[in-house]
């Protein structure tokens, strides 16, 4: 099964139409199964950059699953810093569900799991509702024969090279990465950080093994402008990182992973 994760494309004023062209024509080269988006999808939560990034994702010619990120809350309805479930209903009107995403592929024995990070304030950090968390536990614990992905936008382990001043991690990643490791979950798509990061997690208790993809932020320019395509067979795991460079997004380096 062949995926791209992208992330933090903060659609809006900000994104260059080189680099728009440039991504679509990219991902179309690729012949995805699958476009999964870790949140941070507009920039300022407008109506108008949730029909940019819906019109741009309706044209990459495959099945596309979102989940939201805080960009996603409107700096110009403070209200939905107090209560975001407000703004994930501009999410939803756009993208369907917000939280507790499930996507199963029979065809490829893949079950894709997504989660809303997206908290109170002052929990800049991001956390999971504890109702998702116990979702996703009985929902992994339901798929135990299939490869599970678990995708969100605030980071369970730290991307390498990001500052720490914005750390912002997820505050019950524990929890989250103990569900992972007891279940079998072997890959973790996460966002937020715009600096894009491939490591391996090797957990000798449960002898399990977790592959964390942090892709940057493909249409901005002062971060990476990276996104990652990602290839599973069996249980295998390789990821491509493509770095927008020279008018073109290009990436000569894979990374494999073999469970354990
Ligand atoms: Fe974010």
């Amino acid at each position: 099964m062949k995926i791209a994760h992208l992330s933090d494309l903060h659609f809006g004023k900000m994104i260059s139409a080189e680099k728009l062209n440039a991504l679509k024509e990219d991902i179309l080269l690729h012949k995805l199964d699958l476009v999964i988006v870790t949140g941070d999808i507009t920039n300022r939560g407008k109506i108008a950059e949730f029909q940019q990034a819906r019109e741009f994702l309706d044209s990459l010619c495959c099945k596309y699953l979102t989940i939201p990120g805080n960009r996603e809350i409107s700096l110009f309805a403070p209200w939905e810093l107090i209560i975001p479930s407000l703004a994930m209903q501009r999410h939803r009107s756009y993208f369907g569900k917000s939280d507790q995403v499930l996507y199963k592929s029979e065809e490829h024995n893949t079950v894709m799991f997504g989660l809303n990070s997206v908290s109170q304030l002052p929990s800049w950090p991001g956390s999971i509702h504890r109702q998702s968390r116990y979702w996703f536990r009985e929902e992994v614990n339901n798929h135990k024969s299939y490869f599970k992905v678990l995708f969100l936008h605030h980071p369970i382990m730290p991307v390498l090279r990001a500052s720490s001043f914005w750390a912002h991690q997820l505050s019950d990643a524990s929890a989250i990465l103990t569900i992972c490791a007891q279940f079998g979950v072997r890959l973790i798509l996460q966002g937020h950080k715009h600096r894009a990061s491939v490591v391996e997690l090797r957990i000798p208790e449960t002898k399990s093994s977790l592959v964390i993809s942090s892709c940057g932020a493909p249409l901005l320019d002062r971060w990476d402008s990276v996104y990652h395509v990602i290839d599973i067979d069996n249980d295998t795991i390789q990821i491509n990182p493509r770095e927008f460079s020279a008018g073109s997004f290009a990436g000569d380096t894979s990374y494999f992973f073999h469970s354990w």
